[in-house]
């Protein structure tokens, strides 16, 4: 074949993997109910080096621990605020329908829970799709830059045929953190702050993990901006399907390798993993691929295939120690329920 047409027709195989992938079949099942119980703690997590960051966490870890039910499940959810200062949770997306009360916004459906209180939420979980819990007190810092949210995911009653090829499911928050406040709780998420750290789930390259795949795995990102920042994920190597935004389906999925993430939005991409290598993924707002002004760094991981050696000597993560489940991928797997993540707690605040 020659140089021009194996030009063409590999993207052409690229994009038949991706049709193949719309088309299939449904399946439901009982609602359930869970009850959880969340904390609000002082804690400080490291982002990179020794860059560290005092937040309000939940249950001491950031990103929050993961929330993972059903469609139509009954939830209710025991927060207490363990911090000085006060807080909320707003169950971003979910529509609340009948419980306004419930959606987690100080001075207009709820009073803010003071420190030492307890607050009950219960609502139902709907609709399906990819959603985030947050503060709701003073979010410009408490969300934009102390680390209050975690992943909600909804599974539908009815998935799409494409999500049910899913094989492979990462939730990727992204973040930026302006260091001037790092350590000063209480302040800061104001006009004219620089953010000088960027991070996937709390941590900046190289502290970051590799995303493992192996051939023909079919994956799944969510897709999250936490922060005041706008992120451009591009993925080398693959054509995604951006399949969902803001937990909602789309009725036809774009073909695309970079995706364009403004703050509270979700995407989730859904890409066949059909070319075996070692390939970036980083955030093309290239100065988000910094730490405190230095690259390499940010929001920067990569995908390593199964069967593909790590031992070039070059390789900045020949030597990396894996740590599972930093993507939630493991969680994920696991029946509905929310699950606590080792690989993203901090140390209690002094
Ligand atoms: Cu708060």
């Amino acid at each position: 074949m020659s140089e021009s047409i194996a030009r063409i027709v590999r993207p052409v195989a690229l994009v038949c993997a991706l049709t193949a992938l719309i088309a299939a079949s449904p399946a439901p099942a009982a609602a359930g109910a869970h009850t959880f119980e969340l904390t609000i703690q002082d804690t400080v997590i490291t982002l990179v080096e020794n860059q560290k960051f005092h937040t309000f966490a939940f249950n001491g870890q950031v990103p929050g621990p993961l929330i993972h039910v059903k469609e139509g499940d009954d939830v209710t959810v025991k927060v207490t605020n363990l911090t000085t200062l006060t807080h909320t949770i707003h169950w971003h997306g979910l529509v609340q329908n009948g419980s306004w009360r419930m959606d987690g916004v100080p001075g207009v459906t709820q009073p803010a829970i003071n420190p030492g209180d307890t607050f009950t939420y219960h609502f139902k979980a709907e609709p399906a799709g990819t959603y985030w819990y947050h503060c709701h007190v003073n979010v410009n810092e408490h969300v934009s830059m102390r680390g209050m949210w975690g992943p909600f995911i909804i599974d539908p009653l009815n998935p799409t045929p494409l999500e049910k090829k899913v094989t492979r499911d990462y939730v990727l928050m992204m973040g930026a953190w302006p260091s001037k406040w790092a350590m000063k709780p209480g302040y800061g998420g104001v006009p004219g702050d620089v953010e000088d750290y960027f991070t996937i789930n709390g941590k900046s390259y190289p502290e970051t993990q590799p995303i493992r795949v192996k051939k023909g795995d079919v994956v799944r990102f969510r897709l999250f901006a936490t922060s005041d920042v706008l992120h451009s994920l591009h993925i080398h190597g693959h054509v995604f399907l951006i399949a969902f935004k803001d937990g909602h389906r789309l009725p036809q999925p774009i073909e695309a390798d970079t995706v364009l993430v403004a703050p509270g939005e979700r995407y989730d991409l859904i890409m066949v993993a059909n070319n075996p290598g070692r390939w970036m993924v980083h955030d093309h707002i290239d100065t988000h691929t910094t730490n405190a002004g230095k690259p390499m760094g940010g929001v920067m991981t990569t995908i390593e295939y199964e069967g593909v050696e790590r031992t070039d000597d070059w390789y900045e993560w020949k030597d990396k120690k894996f740590v599972p489940d930093f993507y939630y991928e493991e969680s994920l797997r696991k029946p509905y329920g929310m699950y606590e993540n080792t690989a993203l707690k901090g140390q209690p605040a002094q």
